[in-house]
């Protein structure tokens, strides 16, 4: 099987990403690395191993950064709930986090998988960078690296310009698009991608009835924010870190991409945190992302489906 390792911030958009992850058969999970993002990292962390035990994995959940590189950020506890996981007042999972810090267990699994790591970012990028500039040879042992964040033309979700995951540590992004970017490049799943393949409520709502304790649990915890979606953006739910999972998980789903050079703005009055698209190749710097344009959209759903009625 192919070695996963996730890091995240669950969140309920991560905590379905994950389960598509666990119902995979062609990849292993080998450890989530946990950063603050959605809420705080005990949060984060708790709602992790949370999902681990309802799930009935054992995969080792690892506690990293509980704050960006430089500069305070906002959380998306208005989407998710204050606990991340839409405050369903659940019990605390009786497992705890590793004693190994996400960073350095970041690391360790890239020697122990060298080569052959698939690894998917669904949170701000703190963790990856730390584990950066410990060891910048990382890359050269990570197969493959998938990202959620970003919008390719500015059509922000936290602010006109900027999508979440990147804004809550621009300087963290700016790390990883460079390193990775400069090792061979990495796939970027963006903010409109996420918007191009909602999913529609009518048929979430089933899928969620699928007798499963992942689905089960896993209507609970999204209730609050899928009512907050069906208010503000009508028919269809946008899931950003599932899509991204499902084009980690198979790419051949991918039916449109396009591989460019791209920047994260740390400055900029209205702009920090954006990621900036050199389309027409105007200044001569080498490409560094694909971009994900369009994925099976009936792939992506029934990935969602098989993942709920799994376990
Ligand atoms: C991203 O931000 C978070 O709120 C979600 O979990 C996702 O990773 C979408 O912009
Ligand atoms: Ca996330």
């Amino acid at each position: 099987k192919i070695p996963l390792l996730i890091d995240t911030d669950p969140g309920v958009d991560d905590a379905l990403a994950i389960l598509m992850a666990f119902a995979d058969a062609r990849h292993e999970v080998v450890g989530l690395t946990i950063a603050a993002g959605n809420v705080g990292l005990s949060h984060t962390v708790g709602n992790a191993l949370k999902l681990c035990e309802v799930a009935g994995v054992d995969v080792p959940v690892f506690a990293g950064c509980d704050a960006p590189l430089l500069h305070p950020a906002r959380d998306a506890a208005y989407v998710h709930g204050q606990d991340g996981f839409g405050d369903t007042g659940y019990a605390p999972a009786v497992r705890k986090a590793e004693a190994e810090h996400a960073a350095l267990a970041i690391l360790r699994l890239s020697h122990e998988h060298a080569g052959r790591l698939l690894l998917v970012a669904l949170g701000p990028l703190t963790n990856l960078a730390l584990a950066l500039k410990l060891d910048p040879t990382l890359p050269q042992r990570v197969d493959r690296l998938v990202v959620m964040g970003g919008a390719f033309t500015a059509h922000g979700n936290i602010t006109a310009a900027a999508e979440f995951n990147i804004a809550f540590d621009p300087e963290a992004a700016y790390i990883v698009f460079e390193a990775f970017g400069a090792a061979g490049g990495f796939d970027l799943v963006d903010w409109e991608a996420t918007l191009a393949h909602g999913l529609p409520h009518d048929d979430v709502v089933k899928w969620l009835q699928a007798g499963s304790v992942r689905a089960t649990f896993y209507e609970a915890i999204s209730r609050q924010t899928r009512e907050w979606s069906a208010d503000r953006r009508g028919d269809r739910w946008h899931s950003a870190d599932a899509l991204a999972m499902a084009c980690a998980l198979a790419p051949e789903g991918l039916l449109e991409h396009q591989t460019r050079p791209v920047a994260v703005e740390l400055d900029g009055r209205h702009t920090r945190g954006a990621t900036v698209v050199d389309w027409l190749r105007q200044g001569g710097q080498p490409d560094t992302a694909r971009l994900v344009l369009r994925y099976d959209q009936s792939a992506f759903e029934q990935r969602v489906r098989d993942a709920l009625a799994a376990g």
